[in-house]
């Protein structure tokens, strides 16, 4: 590993295939400089990844902030980078079963993971990194069930990770995500994490249903779809002890769209929530967009049992 180039030419493609242009000596208060400065320390720093004696201070480093807008394909076009963040997200699964993860081996994998997100959140690389299949070796962060903080704070930034891949609409993130099976792991993290990454798997399964293939994924089968309202269900009862606005949202426009799933729809007339029908939230919910789409919901679903109704009324009619 030491033998590793210092200089670095490697980065070079990243910014377009030239080199940075010289710095100026500007008349405008600096601010290129500066600019340039960070950018050299951020190349120097992805290099250190490289080496097992700097890794650790360079993900501390790097993972602080997003030093400037093209770390992305920087991290992904430099020489054994990824490969890097990669053996250090593998490192730790000898302590996730049975769960012995230290805080501070969490807490460096989690830098590890921010970085990922980063690439995952740039147009550049999101697809690339898709098309390594690069999430997967998140899952078994998302499948351990240890309520303790370093568990806790993995499972966040793993979601972190797989939420910056959904955020943007794109049928190709939605299928991969349907067919590496991601839909269970949400689940799990939405019956036993903390509030944040509740909100966080939530999320990513709103996301998932507003796709036209995920919605009819996941009402394909009675089963899925029961292992998804139960779970919704179980989230708006513990709601009512701890609320989360930002969390009731998310279910609120989860359910939503189930509803527009004429079967899905038909099943929610029995397995809706009552606290959702009864007003118990009404005062709580501050959020117009919300309210908005709990009315909706509302209105689906008892559409539903107007024709419902409609039909026992005739049934009893015609005496069928
Ligand atoms: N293999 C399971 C299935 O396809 C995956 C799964 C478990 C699942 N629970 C789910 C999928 C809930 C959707 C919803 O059914």
């Amino acid at each position: 590993m030491s033998n590793f180039p210092q200089q670095p030419h490697c980065l070079a493609p990243a910014f377009g295939g030239g080199a940075a242009p010289p710095p100026l000596p500007s008349a405008a208060g600096g601010g290129q400089p500066v600019r340039d400065r960070k950018i050299a320390s951020a190349e120097q720093l992805v290099l250190d990844l490289c080496e097992p004696d700097l890794r650790e201070n360079a993900l501390g480093e790097l993972s602080k902030r997003e030093i400037f807008q093209d770390l992305a394909p920087l991290l992904w076009n430099a020489y054994g980078t990824i490969a890097a963040l990669l053996q250090e997200i593998v490192s730790i699964y000898p302590f996730l079963s049975p769960p012995t993860l230290s805080p501070g081996a969490s807490n460096r994998v989690c830098n590890a993971l921010a970085l990922l997100q980063c690439v995952a959140s740039h147009p550049d690389t999101r697809i690339l990194f898709l098309n390594a299949h690069i999430p997967l070796y998140l899952y078994p962060f998302l499948n351990t069930t240890s309520k303790t903080k370093p568990f806790e704070y993995l499972r966040l930034t793993s979601l972190g990770v797989i939420g910056a891949l959904v955020k943007v609409d794109d049928t190709e993130v939605i299928s991969f995500l349907l067919q590496t099976e991601i839909i269970p792991l949400c689940l799990r993290t939405m019956e036993m994490g903390s509030e944040l990454s509740k909100t966080v798997a939530t999320f990513i399964v709103q996301k998932i249903l507003l796709d036209d293939v995920g919605l009819r994924y996941i009402c394909a089968t009675a089963e899925r779809f029961y292992a998804v309202g139960q779970v919704l269900g179980s989230m708006v009862t513990s709601l009512a002890e701890q609320p989360s606005t930002r969390l009731l949202k998310h279910i609120i426009r989860c359910y939503l769209r189930l509803s527009e799933h004429p079967r899905a729809c038909g099943s929610l007339n029995n397995c809706l929530p009552n606290m959702l029908k009864d007003g118990s939230f009404n005062n709580y919910i501050d959020d117009p967009t919300t309210r908005h789409w709990l009315q909706q919901l509302l209105h689906n679903v008892g559409g539903i049992n107007r024709v419902a109704n409609l039909q026992g009324g005739l049934d009893h009619i015609i005496g069928s």
